[in-house]
């Protein structure tokens, strides 16, 4: 693996009709998955494997999880990880190609990106969308200019429209979860899983719940119900294998998985057009499901987004999941020090 920074960094074959040897999204998921649960019991086992080695995370927007995991998952590899905020204290970046610099932007990608090639042995960015024009943040271009100009492997940290390190985390926690053992011993052949969306107070990116679908869809190994309000409707990019519905009651019925996230309006791009507090989650909707575990990336508006009494009560993984944002940083470094040399 040259980069990361969708599913379709894993496997050249994503997409595609099969050949030879090549393996199906799927197995390369539970690959990524098996590794990072490695990690998780052994985190120190690859404590040599990045000596010597330099990983520049640059943020252009704030984060918790996604910064502390990912220097901690260096750590373990024995890399040394340097975070430049760029966002805020950073010249301010172009990236148009051909941009008259008479503006606000003091330094172009093309002049930045091969210096921190030069510091670096991988470059991680963090950039979130304007949510002002679609077409724009859809080009994914700031993470494209930095794959373009830095000569080294590049790690997104969440992108303008998706987050692959989150998305891995998510299966791992999945994962984990249908590896422990059932009261019935009992188990589906493909559990329910099923993402929701939430009110929110803000118009927030459609990252989280693309790079989701994105990645359960190429996972294929669960029967996957997407529930949204009118008007909410995902690029079909990323949905299309799903079951789409507006009825949430409907889609939480036997629900073994409920991802929780609020995404804003991908048609009538970035906007808010309901705040309907029905969708929020709480425990009687919750009793729908098949005692369903509750998922969130987090950071989490409480009694906006998620009640307490779901983030509170025992159907709550977000810790769990949030935790494991280490294992999926350090499978995907130690997949790139491996592969990069
Ligand atoms: N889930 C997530 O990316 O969290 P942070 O924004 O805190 O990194």
């Amino acid at each position: 693996m040259r980069n990361f920074t969708s599913v379709n960094d894993l496997s050249p074959s994503f997409g595609g009709s099969l050949k030879g040897n090549e393996r199906s999204s799927g197995e390369a998921i539970d690959t990524l998955v098996q590794t990072a649960l490695a990690c998780k019991a052994n985190p120190f086992a690859d404590k040599t494997l990045g000596t010597n080695k330099r990983i520049g995370c640059l943020f252009l927007n704030p984060s918790m999880r996604t910064r502390l995991s990912t220097q901690i998952a260096a750590q373990n590899l024995g890399m040394e990880a340097i975070i430049f905020n760029v966002g805020s204290e950073g010249w301010a970046l172009e990236f148009e190609e051909e941009a008259i610099m008479s503006g606000n932007t003091v330094e172009h990608v093309k002049d930045a990106a091969p210096i921190f090639g030069k510091y670096f042995d991988i470059l991680a960015i963090r950039t979130f969308p304007s949510l002002k024009n679609r077409e724009d943040d859809y080009s994914e271009l700031y993470i494209k200019q930095f794959i373009k100009y830095a000569g080294i492997p590049v790690v997104s940290l969440e992108s303008a429209t998706l987050h692959p390190l989150q998305s891995l985390t998510d299966i791992i926690t999945i994962s984990e979860e249908l590896a422990k053992p059932t009261p019935s011993g009992d188990r589906k052949a493909k559990p329910k899983i099923v993402l929701t969306w939430a009110p929110h107070v803000k118009p927030l990116p459609q990252c989280v719940a693309n790079s989701f679908s994105q990645w359960i869809n190429a996972w294929g190994k669960a029967d996957f119900v997407i529930t949204h309000p009118e008007d909410y409707e995902l690029s079909e990019e990323f949905t299309k294998g799903a079951t789409i519905t507006h009825n949430q009651e409907e889609a939480l019925q036997g629900a073994d998985y409920v991802y929780v996230k609020n995404w804003s309006t991908y048609n009538d791009y970035g906007k808010i057009y309901t705040n309907n507090p029905k969708w929020m989650l709480k425990e009687k909707r919750w009793s729908l499901t098949n005692n369903a575990k509750v998922m969130h990336c987090l950071p989490v508006r409480r009694n906006v987004e998620l009640s307490d009494e779901i983030l509170d009560g025992p159907m709550s993984i977000v810790t769990q999941q949030a935790g494991n944002r280490v294992w999926a940083a350090q499978a995907v470094l130690s997949e790139i020090l491996r592969s990069n040399g």
